[in-house]
Protein backbone atom coordinates (compact mmCIF):
# COMPACT_ATOMS: atom_id res chain seq x y z
CA UNK A 1 0.00 0.00 0.00
CA UNK A 2 3.40 1.75 0.62
CA UNK A 3 1.24 5.10 1.71
CA UNK A 4 -1.48 5.09 -0.51
CA UNK A 5 -4.79 5.29 1.43
CA UNK A 6 -6.62 1.92 0.26
CA UNK A 7 -9.82 2.37 -1.42
CA UNK A 8 -12.92 -0.15 -0.44
CA UNK A 9 -15.17 0.39 -3.76
CA UNK A 10 -18.92 -1.26 -3.69
CA UNK A 11 -19.83 -2.34 -7.30
CA UNK A 12 -23.60 -2.90 -7.20
CA UNK A 13 -23.99 -3.03 -10.65
CA UNK A 14 -27.96 -3.33 -11.70
CA UNK A 15 -29.12 -3.58 -7.63
CA UNK A 16 -30.94 -1.72 -5.59
CA UNK A 17 -33.42 0.76 -6.09
CA UNK A 18 -33.01 4.51 -4.39
CA UNK A 19 -34.76 3.81 -1.71
CA UNK A 20 -32.90 0.97 -0.92
CA UNK A 21 -29.86 2.62 -1.56
CA UNK A 22 -30.85 5.24 1.06
CA UNK A 23 -31.70 2.11 3.71
CA UNK A 24 -28.30 0.98 2.45
CA UNK A 25 -25.92 3.75 3.08
CA UNK A 26 -27.50 5.27 6.29
CA UNK A 27 -27.21 1.29 7.72
CA UNK A 28 -23.30 1.64 6.42
CA UNK A 29 -22.55 4.21 7.76
CA UNK A 30 -24.11 3.64 11.23
CA UNK A 31 -22.11 0.47 11.29
CA UNK A 32 -18.89 1.95 10.66
CA UNK A 33 -19.34 4.46 12.95
CA UNK A 34 -20.48 1.86 15.57
CA UNK A 35 -17.31 -0.25 14.84
CA UNK A 36 -15.10 3.09 14.91
CA UNK A 37 -13.90 2.99 11.90
CA UNK A 38 -11.23 5.46 10.86
CA UNK A 39 -11.51 6.64 7.40
CA UNK A 40 -7.74 7.32 7.08
CA UNK A 41 -7.41 3.16 7.41
CA UNK A 42 -9.69 3.07 4.23
CA UNK A 43 -11.83 5.25 2.03
CA UNK A 44 -15.31 3.86 0.68
CA UNK A 45 -17.22 4.31 -1.80
CA UNK A 46 -20.20 2.59 -3.36
CA UNK A 47 -21.37 2.79 -6.83
CA UNK A 48 -25.29 2.85 -7.21
CA UNK A 49 -27.10 2.48 -10.59
CA UNK A 50 -27.53 6.24 -12.30
CA UNK A 51 -31.35 6.93 -10.69
CA UNK A 52 -30.06 6.67 -7.00
CA UNK A 53 -27.45 8.76 -7.37
CA UNK A 54 -29.42 11.96 -6.38
CA UNK A 55 -31.25 10.54 -3.55
CA UNK A 56 -27.42 9.08 -2.14
CA UNK A 57 -26.21 12.68 -2.83
CA UNK A 58 -28.64 14.05 -0.92
CA UNK A 59 -28.23 11.75 2.57
CA UNK A 60 -24.19 11.99 2.16
CA UNK A 61 -24.90 15.70 2.29
CA UNK A 62 -27.33 16.03 4.95
CA UNK A 63 -25.48 13.81 7.55
CA UNK A 64 -21.75 14.47 6.37
CA UNK A 65 -21.52 10.96 6.05
CA UNK A 66 -17.61 9.83 5.57
CA UNK A 67 -18.74 7.36 2.60
CA UNK A 68 -18.12 8.78 -1.43
CA UNK A 69 -19.85 7.27 -4.01
CA UNK A 70 -19.95 7.17 -7.83
CA UNK A 71 -21.44 6.35 -10.90
CA UNK A 72 -20.96 2.48 -13.19
CA UNK A 73 -20.50 4.38 -16.73
CA UNK A 74 -20.41 7.69 -18.16
CA UNK A 75 -20.54 9.30 -21.70
CA UNK A 76 -18.10 10.14 -23.74
CA UNK A 77 -19.79 12.77 -24.88
CA UNK A 78 -20.91 16.05 -22.75
CA UNK A 79 -24.33 16.80 -24.22
CA UNK A 80 -26.19 16.34 -27.56
CA UNK A 81 -28.31 13.98 -29.35
CA UNK A 82 -27.53 10.60 -27.46
CA UNK A 83 -30.23 9.15 -26.10
CA UNK A 84 -30.05 7.40 -22.66
CA UNK A 85 -26.35 8.71 -22.34
CA UNK A 86 -25.27 9.83 -18.88
CA UNK A 87 -22.84 13.14 -19.30
CA UNK A 88 -19.94 13.49 -16.48
CA UNK A 89 -21.50 17.19 -16.28
CA UNK A 90 -24.29 15.73 -14.60
CA UNK A 91 -22.58 13.15 -12.58
CA UNK A 92 -20.21 15.92 -11.43
CA UNK A 93 -23.21 18.12 -10.86
CA UNK A 94 -24.27 15.27 -8.42
CA UNK A 95 -21.16 15.05 -6.38
CA UNK A 96 -19.81 11.76 -7.74
CA UNK A 97 -15.88 11.16 -6.83
CA UNK A 98 -15.57 8.24 -9.19
CA UNK A 99 -16.74 6.66 -12.12
CA UNK A 100 -16.02 3.43 -12.74
CA UNK A 101 -14.76 2.71 -16.87
CA UNK A 102 -14.22 -0.37 -18.95
CA UNK A 103 -16.09 -2.80 -16.66
CA UNK A 104 -15.47 -6.45 -18.33
CA UNK A 105 -19.93 -5.97 -18.53
CA UNK A 106 -19.49 -2.76 -20.32
CA UNK A 107 -16.59 -4.13 -22.50
CA UNK A 108 -19.15 -7.55 -22.94
CA UNK A 109 -22.32 -6.37 -23.23
CA UNK A 110 -21.82 -3.25 -24.46
CA UNK A 111 -19.46 -3.78 -27.19
CA UNK A 112 -17.13 -1.42 -25.68
CA UNK A 113 -13.51 -0.53 -26.92
CA UNK A 114 -10.03 0.38 -25.67
CA UNK A 115 -11.22 3.46 -27.56
CA UNK A 116 -14.61 4.09 -25.95
CA UNK A 117 -12.48 3.49 -22.69
CA UNK A 118 -10.02 5.95 -23.66
CA UNK A 119 -12.81 8.68 -24.61
CA UNK A 120 -14.76 7.61 -21.10
CA UNK A 121 -11.69 8.49 -19.48
CA UNK A 122 -10.98 11.70 -21.07
CA UNK A 123 -15.00 12.82 -20.29
CA UNK A 124 -14.42 12.10 -16.50
CA UNK A 125 -11.31 14.04 -16.37
CA UNK A 126 -12.90 16.97 -18.31
CA UNK A 127 -15.18 17.04 -15.27
CA UNK A 128 -13.06 16.41 -12.21
CA UNK A 129 -14.40 13.09 -11.53
CA UNK A 130 -11.49 10.12 -10.79
CA UNK A 131 -12.25 7.56 -13.29
CA UNK A 132 -12.04 3.79 -11.45
CA UNK A 133 -10.04 2.13 -15.02
CA UNK A 134 -11.22 -1.81 -14.90
CA UNK A 135 -9.06 -4.01 -16.68
CA UNK A 136 -8.44 -8.09 -16.66
CA UNK A 137 -8.06 -10.92 -18.71
CA UNK A 138 -10.81 -13.87 -19.34
CA UNK A 139 -9.91 -17.96 -18.78
CA UNK A 140 -8.80 -17.86 -22.76
CA UNK A 141 -6.64 -15.05 -22.53
CA UNK A 142 -5.44 -16.83 -19.05
CA UNK A 143 -4.50 -19.80 -21.01
CA UNK A 144 -3.35 -18.39 -23.56
CA UNK A 145 -1.23 -15.00 -23.07
CA UNK A 146 -0.85 -15.46 -19.08
CA UNK A 147 -2.29 -13.33 -16.81
CA UNK A 148 -0.83 -9.88 -17.39
CA UNK A 149 -0.70 -9.67 -20.74
CA UNK A 150 -4.50 -8.69 -21.74
CA UNK A 151 -4.86 -6.27 -18.93
CA UNK A 152 -1.80 -4.16 -19.52
CA UNK A 153 -2.16 -3.89 -23.09
CA UNK A 154 -6.07 -2.45 -22.19
CA UNK A 155 -4.78 0.00 -19.36
CA UNK A 156 -1.86 0.93 -21.67
CA UNK A 157 -4.56 1.44 -24.17
CA UNK A 158 -6.94 3.49 -21.94
CA UNK A 159 -4.09 5.85 -20.73
CA UNK A 160 -2.81 6.63 -24.15
CA UNK A 161 -4.25 9.63 -24.47
CA UNK A 162 -4.73 11.32 -20.97
CA UNK A 163 -2.59 13.94 -19.48
CA UNK A 164 0.52 12.99 -17.57
CA UNK A 165 -0.24 13.55 -13.84
CA UNK A 166 -3.61 13.26 -13.90
CA UNK A 167 -5.36 11.27 -11.25
CA UNK A 168 -6.82 7.63 -12.21
CA UNK A 169 -7.53 4.34 -9.97
CA UNK A 170 -7.07 1.09 -11.72
CA UNK A 171 -8.92 -1.65 -10.96
CA UNK A 172 -7.64 -5.21 -11.77
CA UNK A 173 -10.17 -7.59 -12.25
CA UNK A 174 -9.81 -10.83 -13.97
CA UNK A 175 -12.94 -11.92 -15.65
CA UNK A 176 -12.96 -15.56 -14.54
CA UNK A 177 -12.77 -14.74 -10.94
CA UNK A 178 -15.72 -12.06 -11.15
CA UNK A 179 -18.94 -13.42 -9.47
CA UNK A 180 -17.47 -17.12 -10.03
CA UNK A 181 -16.75 -17.42 -6.28
CA UNK A 182 -12.91 -17.93 -7.60
CA UNK A 183 -11.05 -14.93 -6.67
CA UNK A 184 -7.53 -15.12 -7.96
CA UNK A 185 -4.75 -15.51 -5.43
CA UNK A 186 -2.82 -12.70 -3.43
CA UNK A 187 0.17 -13.22 -5.52
CA UNK A 188 -1.54 -13.76 -8.90
CA UNK A 189 -3.47 -10.00 -8.25
CA UNK A 190 0.07 -8.51 -6.38
CA UNK A 191 1.99 -9.78 -9.69
CA UNK A 192 -0.27 -8.14 -12.25
CA UNK A 193 -1.03 -5.00 -9.82
CA UNK A 194 3.06 -4.58 -10.01
CA UNK A 195 2.95 -4.66 -14.03
CA UNK A 196 -0.17 -2.16 -13.95
CA UNK A 197 1.75 0.23 -11.71
CA UNK A 198 4.79 0.01 -14.28
CA UNK A 199 2.22 1.20 -17.07
CA UNK A 200 1.12 3.80 -14.99
CA UNK A 201 4.05 5.61 -14.78
CA UNK A 202 4.95 4.90 -18.33
CA UNK A 203 2.10 6.67 -19.24
CA UNK A 204 0.92 8.82 -16.26
CA UNK A 205 4.50 9.70 -15.08
CA UNK A 206 6.62 8.28 -12.08
CA UNK A 207 4.54 10.32 -9.33
CA UNK A 208 1.27 8.93 -10.85
CA UNK A 209 3.08 5.43 -10.77
CA UNK A 210 3.67 6.03 -6.77
CA UNK A 211 0.48 7.23 -6.28
CA UNK A 212 -1.96 5.71 -8.44
CA UNK A 213 -4.58 3.04 -6.24
CA UNK A 214 -4.60 -0.14 -7.91
CA UNK A 215 -7.88 -2.42 -6.97
CA UNK A 216 -8.06 -5.93 -7.06
CA UNK A 217 -11.66 -7.52 -8.07
CA UNK A 218 -13.33 -10.33 -8.44
CA UNK A 219 -15.00 -12.72 -5.64
CA UNK A 220 -13.67 -10.55 -3.48
CA UNK A 221 -15.54 -11.04 0.46
CA UNK A 222 -14.41 -10.56 4.10
CA UNK A 223 -12.96 -13.77 4.25
CA UNK A 224 -10.10 -13.43 1.71
CA UNK A 225 -9.92 -9.45 1.43
CA UNK A 226 -6.71 -9.02 3.54
CA UNK A 227 -4.27 -11.34 2.19
CA UNK A 228 -4.95 -8.90 -1.24
CA UNK A 229 -4.39 -5.80 0.98
CA UNK A 230 -0.70 -7.57 2.35
CA UNK A 231 0.39 -7.35 -1.23
CA UNK A 232 2.74 -4.07 -1.68
CA UNK A 233 1.37 -3.52 -4.87
CA UNK A 234 -2.77 -3.29 -4.13
CA UNK A 235 -4.34 -0.86 -2.57
CA UNK A 236 -7.84 -1.88 -2.20
CA UNK A 237 -10.78 -4.04 -3.73
CA UNK A 238 -13.79 -3.45 -6.37
CA UNK A 239 -16.39 -5.87 -4.78
CA UNK A 240 -19.70 -6.98 -6.58
CA UNK A 241 -21.77 -9.82 -5.16
CA UNK A 242 -20.43 -8.82 -1.42
CA UNK A 243 -21.22 -5.00 -1.74
CA UNK A 244 -24.69 -5.49 -1.19
CA UNK A 245 -24.84 -6.87 2.13
CA UNK A 246 -24.22 -4.20 4.34
CA UNK A 247 -22.48 -5.92 7.22
CA UNK A 248 -20.49 -8.12 4.74
CA UNK A 249 -18.94 -4.91 3.21
CA UNK A 250 -18.38 -2.94 6.47
CA UNK A 251 -16.19 -6.09 7.31
CA UNK A 252 -14.13 -5.96 3.99
CA UNK A 253 -13.91 -2.29 4.57
CA UNK A 254 -12.28 -3.13 8.16
CA UNK A 255 -9.95 -5.29 6.46
CA UNK A 256 -7.05 -3.99 8.86
CA UNK A 257 -8.89 -5.26 11.55
CA UNK A 258 -8.29 -8.65 10.35
CA UNK A 259 -5.03 -8.27 8.20
CA UNK A 260 -4.05 -11.35 10.08
CA UNK A 261 -6.63 -13.36 8.79
CA UNK A 262 -6.78 -15.13 5.29
P1 LIG B 1 -17.81 -9.79 -7.69
O1 LIG B 1 -17.80 -8.64 -8.80
O2 LIG B 1 -17.20 -9.22 -6.44
O3 LIG B 1 -19.24 -10.15 -7.52
O4 LIG B 1 -16.98 -10.91 -8.23
C1 LIG B 1 -16.73 -7.75 -8.91
C2 LIG B 1 -16.99 -6.74 -10.02
O5 LIG B 1 -17.55 -7.11 -11.06
O6 LIG B 1 -16.65 -5.56 -9.88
Amino acid sequence: MAGRTPLIAGNWKMNLDHLQAIAFVQKLAWTLRDKGHDVATAEVAVFPPFTDLRSVQTLVNADDLPVRYGAQDLSEHDSGAYTGEVSGVFLAALGCSYVIIGHSERRQYHGETDEVVAAKIAAAHRHGIVPVVCVGETAEDLEQHGPSAVPVAQLRAALAGAQRGSEVVVAYEPVWAIGSGQAATPQQAQSVAEALRAVVAEELGAEAGESTRILYGGSVKAANIAGFLREPDVDGALVGGASLQVEEFASIVRFDKHVGTL
